[in-house]
């Protein structure tokens, strides 16, 4: 490998996929509402990438899960799922099974327990999240190792919630409460921001979905279908013979049976827009004169007992049949063949077509299946279908709201038997060769390729410092002002303390600057820290020369623009540019007045929306800082707890306000003074957040009496949720 750059070999990949359940043997797929396709897409992702030539190694890391509801297999925490595969369970929060709305307050712990393990392991080339909650634990451990990151959302927040809200502009309370979609956007822009690349399926999902997000990148998305496992769906032979049992149940419906088959399968959903094909059907003489309609609407027993919409779905279908008098040429089975590749065997087998008009088609496994098998397809214009057509030219892509054109459609089908020929050949090799895993691993690959190229080896890839920091086996991390600042007996109190406990480390993060804060720490009267995180955690340095640390250094200017980022925001209404001495070369801060400016959401998304990538700190309703988005002290003190190897359990944090936050949040012993400022109020239920009566020094005295930290560490609030 040269110097520097990355290898394009023996890669290391790790995947990420938080909630749900996740097993190699017989996973349990659609057991509640967080195990679907993600589960089935993640364990086929790490299967394809191990299996290639130039991958190492992949883990697929999840949670690890102990609870007497679900099957001990979630609690082991590393299960080979191939040769060079293999799933590795992280402990974070409560042990037992929690719904994916539930894991939010516990992403910071994930990220720190999945630092020790990359410290025991290897760093990994590159980190995929998957989902929203993965997408912001992947997006903060690729920013703190300084590896490129993918993202994958599955489903997004944004368009849920459009979809929940019916076209109202403001979502009930209590959906918020259920979904909290707040959490959720703001996770997935993190995610956008982070990734080098965006692993979509389709190409309206990047059209329509993403494209809600301020952080849309159109040139960082990246369409790569899933393989979709096609063997069961082959060709039928030329001496193939139905099997009887689908024969015979056809045969109950249809005067004809031998007649070309129109074939239809979907749920009984409305967006599946069934009755519509009926209504097309009916109208339409010649369309009844060519074929039978056959519609495999799920399967019931007594239609009664359906859910309210389905039963729905097929009254409307059942009425149409009656009412365009279609007895004989249409077969609507109470079940499914046991074997569904049968049916579209039999389909081309009589020169039929496979149709799906739905109103919107996120994907469309089906017409796949069909095409593989080698029958037509007619599909909607609108999702996935577009790009099978664009693909594999296996048929014709339609209006589902336009009658005419359906019609026109399916008699082309029926009418043009070279073009019928074409269509089913392109079928049955377009899809073997665009919606294979195999062919995605390859495509996911040559992309990454271009990725890594442009990304330098990260330094802490490289040996891991076995040197300790200083003799002291504890560190005490505090901010100054209003925290340290404010009462100056409790302060005293608290510098006498540390001068007695020589073992414990102290250290300083501040959101004022390195010389300015080392006035304030002289005038205070403080020891000399051990450790000097400034500038809002984009300066690092140690010990009484303040030597700075390089690693830090040479990361912490990723994608940082200020002279955009200025002309963006200086001369805003309400926002001041702070004096010169206050701003940094990673640091731009404004004083913002509230009645003026606008919020600092508002701020975000400007940023967002013009590319800029940075991260926004608000602290005492009144500072506003901008700084680089490999920054911020929650990535300054993990990078510090990385690098020294530290415990989280022996560092304790104090602080105050928001640009305290990244570093209360995670593993670490976290205490805000009780003279807190309001945007801290958010964390009250986080784990290992404790939150003192005492203000100022005198609430950290007594977060240090809270966690024992002088003698054997407790953690109370470690169960708290
Ligand atoms: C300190 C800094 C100021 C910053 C504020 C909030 O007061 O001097 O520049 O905006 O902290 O981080
Ligand atoms: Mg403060």
């Amino acid at each position: 490998m040269v110097e520097g750059l990355r290898r394009s070999q023996d890669l290391k990949i790790t995947l990420i996929s938080l909630h749900g359940l996740i097993r190699g043997q017989a996973p349990e797929l659609g057991r509640d509402a967080d195990t679907g396709g993600q589960v089935k897409y993640v364990l086929e992702l790490a299967c394809e990438l191990a299996a290639h030539p130039r991958v190492a190694e992949v883990e697929l890391l999840t949670r690890q899960i102990f609870d007497p509801k679900v099957s001990s297999d979630y609690s082991i925490a590393e299960e080979p799922i191939g040769q060079h595969a293999k799933i590795v369970r992280i402990p974070f929060g409560p042990k037992r099974y929690l719904k994916k709305e539930a894991l939010w307050p516990y992403i910071e712990l994930f990220v720190d327990q999945t630092l020790l393990h990359f410290r025991q392991t290897r760093i990994p080339d590159i980190i995929h999240g998957h989902y929203a909650d993965a997408g912001l634990a992947g997006a903060q451990l690729a920013r703190l190792l300084h590896i490129p990151f993918i993202f994958t959302g599955h489903s997004l927040g944004r368009v849920k919630s459009q979809r929940l809200s019916l076209g109202k502009d403001q979502l009930p309370e209590s959906l918020e409460k259920r979904y909290k979609f707040k959490q959720r956007y703001e996770a997935e822009e993190t995610a956008l921001e982070t990734a080098s690349m965006v692993v979509t399926s389709t190409s309206q999902e990047v059209e329509l979905q993403y494209q809600l997000y301020d952080h849309y990148q159109p040139s960082r998305m990246d369409v790569i279908p899933p393989g979709v496992d096609l063997e069961a769906f082959s060709p039928p032979p030329e001496d193939w013979q139905p099997p009887a049992e689908v024969v015979d149940e056809l045969a109950r419906f249809l005067r004809d049976p031998q007649r070309p088959i129109i074939l239809t399968m979907a749920r009984p959903d409305e967006r599946k827009n069934l009755e519509k094909l009926v209504d097309v059907y009916g109208r339409s003489p010649r369309l009844q004169e060519l074929a039978n309609l056959v519609l495999i609407m799920g399967s019931r027993d007594d239609l009664r007992e359906l859910p309210k919409g389905q039963q729905r779905v097929i009254n409307n279908v059942l009425q149409r049949i009656d009412l365009y008098d279609l007895y004989g040429k249409v077969a609507y089975p109470k079940h499914n063949p046991p074997d569904v590749a049968d049916l579209y065997r039999l389909a081309k087998q009589l020169g039929g077509v496979f149709i799906n008009p739905a109103l919107t088609e996120p994907f469309g496994l089906t017409l796949l299946e069909a095409g593989a098998t080698g029958l037509p397809i007619v599909a909607t214009h609108d999702g996935g279908p577009r790009d099978i057509i664009a693909n594999c030219k296996n048929g014709i892509l339609v209006d589902p709201l336009d009658d005419a054109a359906i019609e026109a459609a399916l008699l082309r089908m029926l009418t043009e038997p070279q073009q019928w020929q074409t269509w089913s050949q392109q079928g049955i090799s377009g899809t073997r060769q665009h919606y294979s895993w195999r062919n995605h691993a390859e495509r996911y690959l040559s992309d990454l390729d271009k990725i890594l190229k442009e990304s330098p080896v990260p330094d802490l890839a490289s040996a891991h410092k076995t040197r300790r920091m200083p003799e002291f086996d504890r560190l005490i991390v505090t901010d100054l002002d209003n925290t340290l600042t404010g009462d100056e007996g409790a302060l005293a109190e608290l510098i006498e303390l540390l001068n007695n406990h020589p073992q414990i480390g102290f250290g300083v993060a501040t959101g004022r600057r390195l010389d300015d804060a080392m006035q304030m720490i002289e005038h205070l009267g403080l020891p000399r820290p051990d450790v000097l995180d400034t500038d809002v955690g984009t300066q690092l340095h140690y010990g009484v020369n303040l030597t700075p640390d390089l690693s830090w250094r040479k990361q912490i200017g990723y994608a940082w623009k200020p002279i955009e980022i200025r002309a963006l925001l200086d001369g805003q209404p309400g926002l001041f540019l702070q004096s010169e001495e206050k701003l940094s070369e990673f640091k731009i801060s404004y004083e913002l007045d509230a009645q003026l400016a606008p919020s600092v959401d508002e701020i975000k998304k400007r940023l967002r929306e013009a590319g800029l990538r940075a991260r926004v700190t608000f602290s005492l309703g009144m500072y506003l800082d901008i700084i680089p988005v490999r920054g911020g002290s929650d990535l300054s003190m993990r990078h510090l707890l990385y690098k020294w190897g530290f415990a989280p359990e022996h560092v304790l944090v104090a602080g105050d306000s928001g640009n305290d936050e990244g570093m209360l949040l995670g593993r670490t012993l976290g205490v805000v003074v009780g003279n807190y400022s309001p945007e801290l109020e958010r964390f009250r239920n986080r784990p290992r957040v404790y939150f003192a009566q005492g203000h100022h020094a005198r609430g950290i005295i007594e977060g240090i009496n809270y966690y024992q930290f002088l003698g054997d560490i407790v953690i109370p609030n470690d169960d708290a949720e």
